[in-house]
């Protein structure tokens, strides 16, 4: 900003770069800036008008932190009333409803406004001369609970309407120079002096799902549905609360409105809320007669799983708005419009057994077998009861009738038990003290909400996910490598760790694959016999009878002893079995062998580093054989780690069976192909002060650890100094005493001795800040379509970052130019729409290797 600017104009600009930044990203969904950024300018604008109270506005984007109302809501009656919809389960009642229509107005031809059901709380939101003064529950449909104070806090809803001339902005085109400056037109359209947007709040599945995990691991309150998420957020009386959840807002018609303010159709009306600045579906279509509508139906119905937020049928609106109002209404639902339902997502039945499931980690979860009950077109029969704690909270007992929930591909959960369907005798349910699969004690954490298996990888069960979660698509994505066949590995011995994958060739698959499939001894000495000389089946045959025994009964464990006891060497008949599965699997477990670091990270299965973790990971420290080598302090200096997640690294490196298992992976011959020296961002926090800080030594702020790190600038020192050495070095006196008592305890001088030496390589390694060289593609966004054939997306990726480019999922008017491979779909149509460049693989190859 230019140091002219007036307090009034900066103020102006930050809040136009505001609603710009908040529109792209709840209206557009292009967001343009990072959150940081967004945050950094929110605290700009905060600050300015705490120096200037007189510059603060109502629909100032710094207004939508919560106030507390006292007692209760305000009863707000609706200008208009808020009415509700007739329903309709089958086709035929659709039919039904456009044949009314037509033959009431006398038309051939209807189109409709189909729309996504949302399933939230519908709300009312009232603008006066186009800035929010009031919002509204739906209440009886007449008179609601006046939330405006909550509803100020969901960012998705407008403070103020885009509309030039609304103080944000004259004619919308962007003056600035910053990236931040708005490009987008206001909407042209006069401001209304009277609008009442109606619309739902939700909150989005993932955000529900992240609040709920967060409410089980700190005991917090856990919400049974989103609905029920949506509708508690917005009774709070105190708004901060509202404020802390995740909600979102989509609109999807008008109450009162001034007389000729909006087109005659209804997704017209929609397009101009949208332009206005309101959330509208991007799933609305007009569509013709019911024809249109059931198909809609039927397209939204296959999405409904992969949606992200819940939905619990769709809307039909008959789009002209003279046809409404001929139409009227039947008590309080239009005859204009009707809600087509799914398959409810909760369905009760009853808990026949509670089972332990061990995880990777050697959690333990507990799983309900339940009756088999149809949840939203699918069967059943197990759900998760996430933890011991969530079984305490609902008092789930066998025998119990309970409510079940499947929302997308989620999996199932229990929400809450029907007491009064409660049996006699059931008794509370009790966590078993052994593991079911290797009979372990199960341990819990002192503090932790989890129980483990603590056989570690001694347990069978945490073996086979292990390495289920290793091969997975998103870690090392060997295909065709299922379950199943996983079980038969480890239970056979033939796979003990990961590293042992790679190991497998094509007659051992082939021979698994003969023993595991065949249903009796005998049955597999049949087969078999199709592919042994007869020297080799004669010794086949007394090994099988060895294991088989002389009793009357084949031992359950036939499979797993013969493959133990070993097999003789087969020549396989090609034309009687199958090989060609076999040959892919050697094929996929070769090909995974040339891996990103963050994929490797990723796979490797420690405990709290999910896929974004192990990115930043890979990013921040660029190689294998520094990250395994640090102390757990030093993965503080990656932004979004903390104390919890560094501490989880530092446990899985530092125990010899997991550096052994890394070991054998990279003698298999598993590389990483994006290996590179830190990042130059890592400077910033490599100093002694910080360093200190990191360690979490008791008392040690971040002024007094700069004030000893500046007396006393080697960490022999601080290793040598006495509790007077370090008083006399700045510190207070019971703050050296904790300093002295820390690094006298476990094994802490070692690891404050180990973390400086990390520290002292990682200055030697990363490069200067001034030095990170401009790439040819710095300040480019580019995006990857489609499969390649001579390298995986991820590997394209990372060398077009390594180029300074930046890689997005999304093509947008931004973006540089799109790769596309084979099978490009929807990215390549949108960047051919845009006019945006796209490459094919041929130069992409041409491009990097001109530039390696
Ligand atoms: S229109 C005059 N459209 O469904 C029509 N309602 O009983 C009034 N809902 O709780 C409603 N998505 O909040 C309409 N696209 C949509 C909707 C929708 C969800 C909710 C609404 C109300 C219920 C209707």
């Amino acid at each position: 900003m230019s140091p002219a600017k007036t307090p009034q104009a900066r103020v102006t600009e930050l809040r136009q770069q505001l609603d710009d930044a908040s529109y792209r990203y709840h209206v557009l969904d292009e967001p343009n800036i990072p959150d940081a950024e967004y945050d950094r300018l929110l605290r700009e604008l905060d600050e300015l008008e705490a120096a200037h109270p007189e510059l603060v506005t109502p629909d100032s984007p710094t207004q939508r932190v919560g106030a507390v109302a006292s007692g209760r809501f305000a009863e707000v009656r609706h200008a208009l009333p808020m009415l509700s919809l007739g329903n309709a389960f089958d086709d035929a009642e659709v039919e039904d409803f456009v044949r009314r229509i037509a033959e009431r107005l006398g038309r051939r031809t209807l189109k409709f406004s189909a729309e996504p059901k949302l399933d939230g709380l519908a709300i009312s939101l009232r603008y006066e001369q186009g800035v929010f003064v009031q919002g509204a529950t739906r209440g009886d449909g007449t008179t609601g609970e006046d939330v405006t104070a909550n509803l100020r806090t969901v960012r998705a809803i407008p403070l103020r309407l885009r509309v030039a001339g609304m103080g944000n902005g004259e004619s919308g085109v962007g003056k600035g120079k910053s990236g931040a400056a708005s490009a987008i037109p206001h909407s042209p359209f006069p401001i209304p002096s009277v609008l009442e947007v109606r619309g739902e709040v939700y909150m989005p599945r993932a955000a529900f799902e992240a609040y709920n995990e967060q409410a089980r691991l700190h005991g917090g309150k856990v919400l049974a549905n989103p609905r029920n998420g949506a509708a508690g957020s917005l009774r709070q009386l105190d708004a901060r609360i509202t404020a802390q959840r995740p909600l979102a807002f989509y609109a999807y018609g008008v109450g009162e409105v001034e007389e000729g303010a909006l087109p005659d159709t209804h997704s017209g009306t929609l397009q101009r809320l949208r332009e206005w600045g309101f959330p509208v579906s991007d799933l609305s279509q007009v569509v013709e007669g019911a024809e249109g509508l059931l198909r809609y139906y039927r397209e939204i119905g296959q999405k409904r799983d992969s949606l992200p937020f819940d939905i619990d049928g769709v809307v039909y609106k008959l789009d002209d708005v003279a046809g409404q109002r001929e139409m009227g209404f039947v008590s309080r639902a239009p005859r204009w419009a009707l809600a087509h339902k799914y398959p409810a997502q909760e369905q009760a039945t009853t808990v026949e057994d509670i089972e332990i499931q061990i995880g990777r980690t050697g959690a333990a979860t507990p799983v309900a077998r339940l009756a088999p009950v149809q949840v939203a077109g699918v069967t059943v029969t197990n759900a998760t009861l996430h933890n011991a704690d969530q079984i305490a909270r609902l008092d789930v007992r066998v025998g119990d009738a309970v409510i079940v929930r499947r929302a997308g591909d989620v999996i199932p959960e229990v929400v809450s038990v029907i007491l009064e369907r409660r049996p006699a005798g059931t008794a509370p349910w009790q966590m078993p003290a052994q593991c079911p699969v290797c009979g372990s004690d199960i341990v819990r954490e002192e503090g932790a909400a989890v129980w483990r298996c603590s056989g570690e990888l001694s347990c069978p069960a945490q073996r086979k996910e292990a390495i289920r979660h290793f091969v997975s698509r998103r870690a090392m994505d060997v295909d065709g490598l299922g379950e199943k066949f996983i079980e038969v590995l480890v239970d056979a011995g033939v796979v003990q760790g990961v590293a042992d994958l790679y190991t497998l060739d094509l007659d051992q698959l082939l021979q698994l694959r003969l023993v595991t499939g065949a249903e009796t001894p005998e049955g597999f000495l049949r087969e078999a016999r199709e592919h042994l000389a007869a020297g080799a089946y004669a010794k086949l045959e007394a090994t099988l009878a060895r294991v088989r025994g002389d009793g009357d009964a084949v031992p359950e464990t036939w499979q797993a002893d013969l493959l133990r006891a070993g097999l003789p060497a087969f020549d396989w008949n090609r034309k009687k079995i199958a090989t060609k599965w076999a040959e892919n699997l050697v094929a996929a477990l070769e090909a995974s062998k040339r891996t990103t670091l963050e994929r490797f990270l990723f796979a490797l299965g420690i405990e709290h580093v999910g896929e974004s973790t192990a990115k930043a990971l890979a990013a921040w420290f660029g190689d294998l054989e520094l990250v395994r080598r640090l102390p757990w302090p030093v993965f503080k200096r990656v932004p979004d780690i903390g104390g919890e997640v560094a501490r989880a690294l530092g446990r899985f490196f530092e125990q010899s069976g997991n550096q052994q298992a890394i070991d054998d992976l990279l003698a298999r011959g598993v590389e990483m192909v994006d290996s590179h020296p830190p990042s130059a961002l890592l400077r910033e926090g490599l100093d002694l002060a910080t360093l200190l800080v990191d360690l979490e030594i008791p008392k040690l702020t971040r002024i007094r650890a700069t004030a000893l790190a500046a007396a006393m600038p080697q960490i022999a020192q601080i290793l040598a100094a006495d509790q007077d050495a370090l008083v006399a070095a700045g510190l207070p006196k019971d703050t050296a005493a904790a300093l002295v008592e820390w690094r006298d305890a476990d094994d802490h001088a070692h690891l404050l001795q180990a973390t400086g030496e990390a520290l002292a390589r990682l200055d030697a390694i990363t490069p200067q800040a001034g030095a990170i060289q401009a790439g040819p593609l710095t300040g480019q966004t580019v995006v990857l379509t489609g499969s390649l054939e001579s390298m995986t997306r991820d590997e394209a990726g990372a060398r077009l970052e390594a180029l300074g480019a930046k890689v997005a999922g999304s093509v947008s008017k931004k973006t540089a130019f799109v790769v596309a491979g084979s099978e490009a779909g929807s990215k390549l149509t949108k960047a051919q729409d845009l006019g945006i460049e796209v490459w094919d693989e041929a130069r992409l190859i041409a491009f990097l290797d001109q530039h390696a």
